[in-house]
């Protein structure tokens, strides 16, 4: 095998051929490049390809089956009406138009860094770093959102044997606590599960995603036993905009099924592998989701949701009259959550590791350790980052502002495909998006419909976000970034070098 220049070690001096602002900002990233890094490691081992189809796929339903369908559904109803189903089904097509569009970009780049590597390698380093950023909005703010829901299904199950965590234990400061310790405890957990190894962590995942899914089809076998077709009248008490509202809030149930694409450098066959779970996993999920508020609404009438807390769990509870079937369900849904936050906190490593190797963040975050070949430093410090913030912070704006974020990765990610097609058609694609370029268009188009739905105060709190991600870019990432560090002519060599090598991972 040829060697080329890499872009791991030390940042060279900054020289008089490095790039001016405007040319650093769409400084691209060779797709080559990309992957023979994800092959050499940064000097040191590099993660360990132990992923098959069912395991991606398993990751991506972990990451995404959760608190959205279990305590967001009930919150929606009120908005939407008996047509909340629908709001499941359009939410569903952004995220699978969507999804189509990361299957052809993760078996074109099947690395760990998911979309934002997508991003770097089409439209250069300035809309990388926004990606990556929109994306820790995505994966380590959700996380923390994620957890903060466990909570209230702890209290759930405990109800059954007729005790509660006292509020001092189970609510964040802001919302009359002290620390929220369910909270904290899972993501502790899941963290050290992490510093483990990835392979042990997928094995319980997907352990847990058998559960998850079982829970929710014995809620749908109980719930139709009970179904009223006339809940279903009338279909849209709170007209069209109530349902679009409702999408966009729903729009966080379909947020995850791009985790698989973080586990790039762990899948065996990335190239023909990951398009397939990013698929499958999708179908999967839409499906339950489409049944489950079909079910819920069947079951019981749409005012019954307004102010009704866990309702899922509610509606078995009255239909069976039995105590232990709400016992079950709580904690299986407490798994549930908890194997989110156990994909989500991976996938979130995976993409600062990337970020890492390219400078844009510290190194800490993309040393994998020879011993259990993950990245453990940096899994720990994210770890840490999230457990305080689920334990001590009341996220409310900030957890809303996860899909704002994530629609704005998914747009990103349509917009690449479309790209690269034009720019580089003579790759080797081994998943196409259908019907191009309508499918990225339309998944485009549906991102920004969905962004525009949300309030103004998740806008606002999304400028914030942004512009401490571009301070933190002038700060540490333009200074320190590999890719613009090197003089035009060697950027240009390793371009020309990449762009013409095969791509080291199997097709
Ligand atoms: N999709 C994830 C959930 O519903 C974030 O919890």
């Amino acid at each position: 095998m040829m060697t080329v220049p890499t872009l791991s070690g030390p940042v060279p001096a900054r020289g008089a051929g490095r790039p001016t602002l405007g040319a650093q900002l769409l400084r691209r990233k060779p797709i080559a490049q990309m992957v023979e890094e994800a092959e050499a490691g940064q000097g040191g081992p590099r993660l360990v390809r132990s992923f098959g189809v069912l395991q991606l796929t398993m990751i991506s339903v972990g990451a995404t089956l959760g608190t959205g369908i279990l305590v967001i559904l009930g919150e929606s109803v009120p908005l939407a009406g008996p047509a909340i189903w629908i709001s499941f089904a359009i939410a569903g097509l952004a995220a699978l138009l969507s999804a189509v569009s990361y299957a052809e970009m993760a078996g074109l780049v099947p690395v760990a860094g998911s979309s934002y590597s997508y991003t770097y390698a089409t439209m250069g380093e300035g809309m990388a770093w926004i990606c990556g950023w929109c994306l820790v909005l995505e994966y380590a703010v959700s996380v923390a959102a994620v957890a903060v829901g466990a909570g209230q299904y702890v209290n759930e199950t405990l109800a059954v044997f007729g005790s509660v965590l006292p509020d001092a234990f189970s609510q964040p400061p802001g919302d009359g606590g002290v620390v929220n310790i369910p909270a904290l405890v899972i993501v502790v957990l899941a963290t050290v599960l992490l510093v483990r190894g990835a392979k042990e962590s997928a094995w319980i995942n997907t352990s847990i995603v058998v559960v998850k899914v079982g829970i929710l089809v014995f809620f749908c076998a109980v719930a139709f036993t009970a179904f009223n077709a006339g809940n279903f009248e009338p279909l849209l008490p709170m007209g069209a905009a109530g349902v679009s509202a409702a999408a966009s809030r729903v729009f966080f149930s379909y947020i995850g099924f791009d985790a698989a694409s973080t586990a790039g450098e762990e899948a065996r066959n990335p190239k023909r592998d990951l398009p397939r779970a990013i698929m499958l996993s999708m179908l999967i999920v839409t499906t339950i989701y489409v049944l489950v508020a079909v079910a819920a609404i069947g079951a019981r009438p749409w005012g019954w949701f307004d102010g009704t807390e866990a309702a899922l769990v509610k509606i078995l509870e009255e239909i069976t009259g039995q105590p232990w079937m709400a016992l079950i369900f709580a904690a299986g849904a407490v798994l549930a959550i908890a194997s989110i936050v156990l994909t989500v906190l991976y996938g979130q490593t995976r993409i600062l590791l990337s970020m890492s190797r390219d400078g844009l963040i510290p190194a800490i975050f993309g040393r994998v350790s020879r011993r259990t070949g993950t990245p453990v430093a940096g899994t720990l410090l994210v770890g840490i980052a999230v457990a305080l913030t689920a334990g001590l912070v009341p996220l409310g704006a900030l957890a809303d502002a996860t899909s704002i974020g994530t629609l704005f990765a998914f747009a990103l990610v349509n917009v690449a495909v479309i790209y690269l097609r034009r720019a580089r058609p003579e790759l080797e694609r081994t998943f196409r998006v259908p019907l191009f370029p309508l499918t990225p268009i339309l998944g485009a188009l549906m991102c920004v419909y969905l962004m525009v739905n949300l309030g103004a105060d998740t806008w606002a709190t999304f400028a914030v976000w942004m512009l401490v991600g571009l301070a933190a870019y002038f700060g540490y990432g333009r200074r320190n970034s590999k890719v613009a560090a090197l003089d035009n002519e060697e950027y240009l060599e390793l371009s020309a070098t990449a762009a013409t090598r095969p791509c080291p991972v199997k097709p």
